[in-house]
């Protein structure tokens, strides 16, 4: 198998080789080039040269890749799909899901890229302003250094390319250790694009290996989705760059009283919180529900959970590292297992707790596994504290009808995105994306990122 890497827009062979085994059976899905020092150093001084060429670009060429790329997503979505689930481990459905969800945040790129125009002020609110007026517009900060995780190994790349090709940035993506194979497919389609050498390169340098890359001052810019530890380390390592850090979350669901169907929401719990092994940043880990059908939902969420089909909708997780974890804050949890609670390998069974104790890791930390921990609440007021307990605020979910309690929630919830009727786990890619406290700074989402990657600047126009 060749062993290769995109250096500026270049496909380049490597001689260290990275092996990518498949979550489930081992077994070796493919292999990824690791670049040699040399190589990273081209990527990066390409991108710094390339920065006033992509950010000179038209808007018509801009949205031509990136309408190219989602087109051709689109054409290879069912091979795409398989290797996403080979190196993921994730079920085919979730990772069709996930290609349909990388076309749109392509397209949607390509349509922010064609209205991202900028506005006009005007000054002459005061008599010393009189006859001036101000556009406001805005540059990219300069190349980016875009860092991905392994739990959506082609939408999660794809929020970090798509903006900044929309706006004109250079991009160096670094993918994930385990997934780095999507990203490498990912970029065979960027490169039968016109970008401009130097706007983009696909480099799964290891971990260990990435400080001098943070460090390095051409790339100005530094978007993280990831692990909490390693994100705020970054964010401390660079405090002078423009940091985005999409961290973890343990995210709630809300079940208020006056929800009319208590087994369907019970059934997008179970779903939500255990689709593709829960390794979601908002799959659903803290589930509050109303004192009054705290039982009813209750046996609806166990018999949810029981009936899951573990091949197509649960799946492994990424390694043995985190089924142990799982596994051990499962045991520790002090409550009661309702359903699950035990493992095969990686193959970690959808589980339901209710009665853990609050300070447990189950309720205090981000699982990242399929669990579900259950309790309930008198007021939604309490319900409302009882989310915001919580180092994270990524996405909550609330079940209700009652427009008060939906506004309330939007007011009181420490969180990043409030899904109302729903479970916190709903995202579309055109929306702003991320968390508040240890959930991370800044926010994805097309047009998000689009600013994030981004300044303004005033042009001052006088004598209108
Ligand atoms: C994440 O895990 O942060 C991404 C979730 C999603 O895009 O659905």
């Amino acid at each position: 198998m060749d062993a290769y890497c995109f250096v500026a827009g270049t496909r380049e062979s490597t001689t260290e080789v990275l092996e990518v085994h498949a979550p489930d059976d081992g077994r070796l899905v493919g292999v990824a080039g690791v670049p040699g020092p040399a190589q990273v150093e081209r990527a990066v001084s390409a991108a710094a040269a390339a920065a006033g060429a992509c950010a000179d670009l038209p808007a018509h060429a801009r949205a031509a890749a990136l309408d190219h790329v989602s087109r051709r997503l689109a054409e290879r979505a069912v091979e795409i799909a398989a290797l996403i689930s080979a190196e993921n481990g994730k079920p085919v459905k979730w990772a069709a899901v996930e290609v349909n969800r990388a076309v749109s945040t392509f397209r949607w790129a390509a349509e922010e890229a064609r209205r991202f125009g900028g506005e006009m002020q005007r000054l002459d609110t005061d008599p010393a302003a009189a006859g001036r007026a101000a556009i406001v517009r805005r540059f990219p900060r300069g190349p980016v250094l875009g860092i991905a995780p392994f739990n959506f190994p082609l939408n999660l790349v794809a929020h970090k390319v798509a903006p900044a090709i929309a706006v004109g940035a250079p991009i160096i993506v670094k993918p994930a250790p385990g997934t780095p194979l999507t990203a490498l497919l990912l970029g065979e389609l960027l490169a039968e694009t016109e970008l401009p050498a130097g706007a983009w390169s696909v480099l799964p340098v290891p971990n260990d290996r990435m400080a001098p890359l943070v460090a390095d001052p051409r790339l100005p810019v530094v978007s993280f989705t990831g692990s909490g530890p390693v994100g705020w380390r970054i964010a401390d390592a660079v405090p002078r760059k423009h940091v985005t850090l999409e961290l973890g979350g343990n995210a709630a669901a809300v079940v208020c009283a006056d929800w009319p169907d208590l087994e369907a929401a019970a059934r997008r719990v179970a779903l939500f919180g255990n689709y593709q092994a829960g390794q979601s940043c908002i799959a659903v880990q803290r589930v509050f529900v109303a004192a009054s059908v705290y039982h009813t939902f209750g046996d609806h969420l166990v018999d949810a959970v029981a009936a899951l089909d573990f091949d197509t909708e649960v799946g492994p997780v990424i390694n043995d590292a985190a089924a142990e974890r799982i596994e051990s804050w499962i045991g520790s949890s002090g409550g009661r297992v309702l359903v699950g609670g035990g493992r095969d390998g990686r193959r970690v069974q959808p589980t339901v707790i209710v009665d853990a104790d609050p300070k447990a890791e189950v309720n205090t930390e981000e699982i990242f596994g399929p669990v579900l921990v259950l309790s309930s609440f008198e007021t939604v007021e309490e319900a409302f504290a009882l989310v915001n307990d919580s180092q994270y605020g990524l996405q909550a979910g609330v079940f209700t009808r009652d427009l008060p309690t939906a506004f309330a929630a939007h007011r009181a919830l420490a969180v990043g995105g409030v899904i109302i009727g729903d479970v916190p786990s709903f995202r579309a890619d055109q929306m702003p994306y991320g968390g508040s406290k240890g959930s991370g700074v800044g926010r994805e989402g097309v047009r998000s990122a689009m600013d994030d990657y981004t300044e303004q600047r005033v042009l001052v126009l006088n004598a209108f």
